[in-house]
C-alpha cells in the first residue's frame, strides 16, 4: 500500500507537482502516491480534516492556501513561522499538524544549481507579497552583501525588510530612486501572471548580471525578456525552485532526499 500525499490549490490542474513527486517516488523506490486535488475558496479547513481522516500524510499547499495553512498547523518551523506561509503539511499519527515552507530553501538550492552563490551579491528583490517573504530568511542567510526590496507599494516593502532586520543587510522601499545595479534581481511579484512588467528603471542590472523569475512557462515572463535586452548575463525561471521545493518537501516526509538535476529536465521538456 502506497503512502498518499496531494498538492492542495484552487486552480490545481496545471500542477506539475503530482510529476514531480512521482519521478521522486520512482528514483527513490518510495511507496508514495501524490495526487492534485481542489479545496473550495472558502473550505480548506473542513477539506484538509478530510484528508486526515482518510489517513493521508501529508499535503503541498499553493495558492490562494498558504497562510491559511500557517494558520491551521499546530506547529511549525521556525523559518514558516516567520514566513507566514506553509507549503508542505505533515499528518503525524496523534492528530497534530506539522507546518515547514521549503520554498526558500527551494530558491536557493536552484540558485546554487546555476553557481549563484548569495554571498557577497547585491540582491534585489522585487514584491513584498507571500512569494517575497517565504524566501527572505534563507536568502539572508546566504549572507548577500546587500538584499533590498523593491514594491509598487513601498510601504510593504519597508515593513518587510523591518521584520528581517535581524537576518541580515535588507532595505526596502519603491521602484523609484533605487541604489543600483544589482547582481541579482528575483522577480517575486505576481506581475509576471497578468503578463505585466514591474517598473525597473534601466541600468539596474548590473551588466553580465542574473535574473531570475519565480514564475515559469513554456515562454520566457516579461520579465525575463528585459532582462536580456537589459544585458543580463543569466536569465532563469522559477521551474527549478519548484523541483527543489518539492524535494524538500519529499525529504521532510520521507526521510530520503532526491536528485533533482535529472526529474527538472524532464519536468521542462514536458512544458
Ligand atoms: P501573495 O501574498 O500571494 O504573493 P500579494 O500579497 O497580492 O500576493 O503580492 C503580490 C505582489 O506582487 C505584491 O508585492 C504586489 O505589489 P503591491 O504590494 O504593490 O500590490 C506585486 N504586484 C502585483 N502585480 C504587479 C505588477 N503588475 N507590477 C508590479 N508589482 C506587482
Amino acid at each position: 500500500m502506497s503512502d498518499r500525499y496531494a498538492v492542495l490549490g484552487n486552480p490545481v490542474k496545471h500542477s506539475r507537482s503530482p510529476a514531480i513527486h512521482a519521478l521522486f517516488a520512482r528514483q527513490t523506490g518510495q511507496a508514495v502516491r501524490y495526487e492534485a486535488l481542489m479545496p473550495a475558496l472558502d473550505g480548506f479547513g473542513a477539506f484538509v480534516a478530510d484528508l486526515q481522516a482518510r489517513g493521508l500524510r501529508g499535503c503541498n499547499v499553493t495558492l490562494p492556501f498558504k497562510q491559511e495553512a500557517w494558520a491551521l498547523a499546530t506547529g511549525l518551523s521556525e523559518h514558516a513561522r516567520r514566513a507566514g506561509a506553509v507549503n508542505t503539511l505533515s499528518f503525524q499519527p496523534d492528530g497534530r499538524i506539522q507546518g515547514a515552507n521549503t520554498d526558500g530553501v527551494g530558491l536557493v538550492r536552484d540558485l546554487q544549481r546555476f553557481g549563484i552563490a548569495p554571498p557577497g551579491l547585491r540582491i534585489l528583490l522585487l514584491g513584498a507579497g507571500g512569494a517575497s517573504r517565504g524566501v527572505l530568511q534563507p536568502l539572508l542567510e546566504q549572507a548577500p552583501e546587500q538584499l533590498h526590496i523593491a514594491n509598487r507599494t513601498p510601504e510593504k516593502a519597508r515593513e518587510l525588510a523591518q521584520a528581517f532586520a535581524a537576518f541580515g543587510a535588507v532595505s526596502g522601499g519603491g521602484y523609484t530612486a533605487l541604489d543600483g545595479p544589482f547582481d541579482l534581481i528575483i522577480n517575486a511579484t505576481a506581475a509576471s501572471i497578468a503578463g505585466d512588467l514591474p517598473p525597473l528603471p534601466a541600468g539596474i542590472l548590473l551588466e553580465g548580471g542574473s535574473a531570475y523569475d519565480m514564475m515559469y512557462g513554456a515562454e520566457p515572463t516579461p520579465f525575463m525578456d528585459w532582462a536580456q535586452v537589459h544585458g543580463a548575463g543569466r536569465v532563469l525561471d522559477g521551474l527549478g525552485m519548484l523541483v527543489e521545493q518539492a524535494a524538500e518537501s519529499f525529504y521532510i516526509w520521507r526521510g530520503v532526499r532526491p536528485e533533482t538535476t535529472s526529474v527538472l529536465e524532464t519536468v521542462r521538456s514536458r512544458l
